[in-house]
């Protein structure tokens, strides 16, 4: 069910470049979770039309009111507003929406996230509680975000950065190969970050014949499948919404040449 709700801001800390912000979202986790990976529809400022969609990072029911994380980076402008509220202030949000990861809670993933794409994923961690292994990539040793919070909810994280100031030199979906020629026993491999990145995680999960669910980004306009701004191409030649039939979904079905 979509609920829209003024939520205050309880807790907000900078992360790198990165704006940690925890939300009190009055029953909107009890009202409409279903899985990790759903997304907040954030209406930044009155000078913009549009929402912004950002990824529950994490969520919980809470009492009297349910607490919604967000993780996000500057881009432009609505984001610059976002990043600029203070706390106490509130936020005109829609939400949850979409259809995140089909994570079950006695299920063991390989969680595979780059850059901004990793804070979805941890929602994966905690409701796998220690089972998964994470594999997240960034650019460099000053960008890389939440790799605490995914060492106390993984069995093992794995770090890539491109430039190999941390961990692994290199690109997660090299991490995803040699974890999987080690141990192919996940029920599936879950990504979320930049489209070329989610395009070779699959091929390397398909190769090992694990399942792979990817989040697709998608410019937005209404965030409820009324527009059509956020479509995306399938192999069967449909396209899908990425707000209502997504942001997750099969790797299989999706047009990666398109
Ligand atoms: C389902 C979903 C979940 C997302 N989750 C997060 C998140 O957890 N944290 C986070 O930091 N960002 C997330 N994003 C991206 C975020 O929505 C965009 O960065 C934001 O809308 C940009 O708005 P803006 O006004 O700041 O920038 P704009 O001025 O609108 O755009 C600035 C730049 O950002 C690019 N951009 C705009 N929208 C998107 C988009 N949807 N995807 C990719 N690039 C975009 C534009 O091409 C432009 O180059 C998510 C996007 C989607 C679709
Ligand atoms: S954003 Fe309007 S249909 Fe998806």
């Amino acid at each position: 069910m979509k609920v829209e709700k003024s939520c205050k801001i309880v807790h907000k800390t900078q992360m790198g470049d990165a704006v940690f912000m925890v939300l009190e979202a009055g029953d909107m986790v009890r009202t409409s979770y279903r899985n990790p990976g759903q997304f907040v529809h954030i209406r930044c400022g009155d000078s913009l039309l549009l929402r912004r969609p950002i990824s529950v990072a994490s969520c919980q029911e809470d009492y009297p009111s349910d607490l919604v994380t967000i993780v996000f980076e500057v881009r432009g402008a609505g984001t610059q507003w976002l990043a600029e509220r203070k706390l106490g202030e509130t936020l005109d949000v829609m939400g949850l929406l979409g259809n995140g990861f089909p994570v079950k809670p006695e299920g063991r993933y390989l969680l595979v996230g780059g850059g901004i794409g990793v804070p979805p994923l941890w929602g994966c961690a905690q409701r796998t509680s220690g089972k998964s292994t994470a594999i997240l990539g960034f650019r460099s040793k000053d960008k890389a975000i939440m790799t605490d919070l995914f060492n106390e909810d993984c069995a093992k994280t794995l770090i890539a950065t491109d430039d190999g100031s941390l961990g692994y030199h290199g690109f997660v979906d090299a991490l995803v190969r040699q974890e999987l020629e080690q141990d192919r026993n996940y029920d599936a491999v879950l990504a979320c970050g930049p489209r070329p990145m989610l395009k070779n995680v699959a091929r390397a999960a398909k190769e090992f014949g694990v399942p792979c669910f990817v989040s697709m980004e998608e410019r937005m306009g209404c965030g409820v499948g009324a527009c059509l701004v956020c479509a995306c191409d399938m192999k069967d030649g449909s396209r899908k919404h990425v707000c209502k039939d997504g942001p997750v979904f099969d790797a299989e079905e999706v047009d990666w040449d398109a």
